[in-house]
């Protein structure tokens, strides 16, 4: 009942809406994204949904915030639930990111730090580190974004994802006490010579992707299958170097899907689209990495109902949900995005 009222309410807005959802969707609310995908890519189809005037966007709340920073305020984005945030963005408040960056500043005098934020912050943070002239980056991107940012300086301050900023750090050869970490408890934490620092990373971390553990793949390596492990870039560093591969969902579902038929896979990332894969892919051996319980409960939170109720709303001329930022926060925060396109 609730699925046909959904289908003829997306049916009866046609192009005024477009509906786009990422891969940790559950089901019931996945199924109706006009698009799916990772944050790049999902970030890139609010650019150029120019037809719709509603966004409507079944994610977390930084990525609806990042869609209304790209529409320019001519598209009215919405959240179907305004509780589905991300426990990582909020680890980096932006007066605790400000107070730090001026600290590194005055401790590192005569270096220029270049600000990397993952795209899993908020607007305010993104506007700063826009206002420094950094970049934003998401976990299919990071790679060439860290190269950018050390062409135009000595040194970065990645944040919030010190496991995302570890694993890029040690794909470009960065390691060790080459590798500060700025404690929100503590403040600077050094393992050696601070003229060695390359890279200063956030005390953040994603809860779901803590969960894979290295025994987890010791499991799937000592049986008899040749399981191929692939984990996502939030994960720690003992299981990013040993997987095999690592990647966004988006690469992640390419992966498996572009691989023969016959081969085994283990997972390391959220439960909803491990699940999924495994259903769209009944000729490969799927599993997740962990027996432990990997949904976000955040995105989760966003269910059929949700959907239908924003929906309904917007049939009665009601815009229930909006996610807005200010034009100073869309000003600064373009130019971090818009550093991160041109690379
Ligand atoms: P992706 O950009 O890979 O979709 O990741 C977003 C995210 O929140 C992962 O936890
Ligand atoms: Fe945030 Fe982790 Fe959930 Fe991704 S999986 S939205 S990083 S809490």
């Amino acid at each position: 009942m609730i699925f046909n009222e959904i289908e003829s309410l997306i049916d009866y807005f046609k192009e005024e809406i477009v509906i786009l959802a990422h891969h940790y969707q559950r089901d019931e609310v996945y199924k109706y994204g006009h698009f799916t995908g990772d944050s790049l890519k999902l970030s890139q189809l609010a650019t150029s949904q120019k037809e719709a005037k509603y966004i409507i966007f079944c994610g977390v709340h930084f990525m609806a915030e990042t869609a209304a920073i790209l529409s320019g305020g001519k598209q009215k984005v919405i959240l179907p639930n305004l509780d589905a945030g991300c426990p990582m963005a909020d680890k980096a408040p932006i007066n605790e990111v400000v107070s730090a960056f001026s600290y590194l500043k005055e401790v590192f005098k005569g270096k220029r730090i270049v600000p990397i934020t993952y795209i899993n912050s908020t607007a305010e943070v993104k506007a700063f580190v826009g206002r420094e002239n950094g970049y934003i980056c998401t976990s299919s991107n990071a790679d060439k974004i860290f190269d950018a940012a050390f062409s135009r300086g000595d040194m970065l301050f990645f944040l919030p994802d010190q496991h995302l900023g570890r694993n890029t750090s040690y794909k470009k050869g960065i390691v060790g006490d080459e590798i500060g970490f700025w404690s929100r408890k503590d403040g600077l934490v050094l393992s050696g010579d601070k003229k060695k620092i390359k890279v200063i990373l956030w005390d953040g971390h994603c809860w779901v992707h803590q969960m894979f553990q290295p025994t987890h793949i010791v499991h799937f390596k000592r049986g008899k299958e040749p399981y191929k492990i692939i984990v996502h870039p939030e994960c720690s560093f003992e299981v990013f170097k040993m997987a095999d591969y690592s990647g966004s969902t988006e690469q992640i579902i390419k992966t498996i899907e572009n691989a023969e038929d016959g081969t085994y896979w283990a997972v390391g990332t959220e439960k909803n689209l491990v699940m999924r894969l495994k259903r769209n892919n009944p000729n490969k051996t799927i599993d997740i990495l962990t027996n432990f319980n990997t949904i976000c409960r955040t995105m989760s939170k966003i269910r059929a109902n949700d959907l239908l109720n924003v929906l309904k709303n917007l049939k009665e001329g009601k815009i229930i949900n909006e996610i807005t930022v200010s034009n100073e926060i869309r000003k600064y925060s373009l130019i971090a995005l818009n550093n991160m396109f041109s690379v």
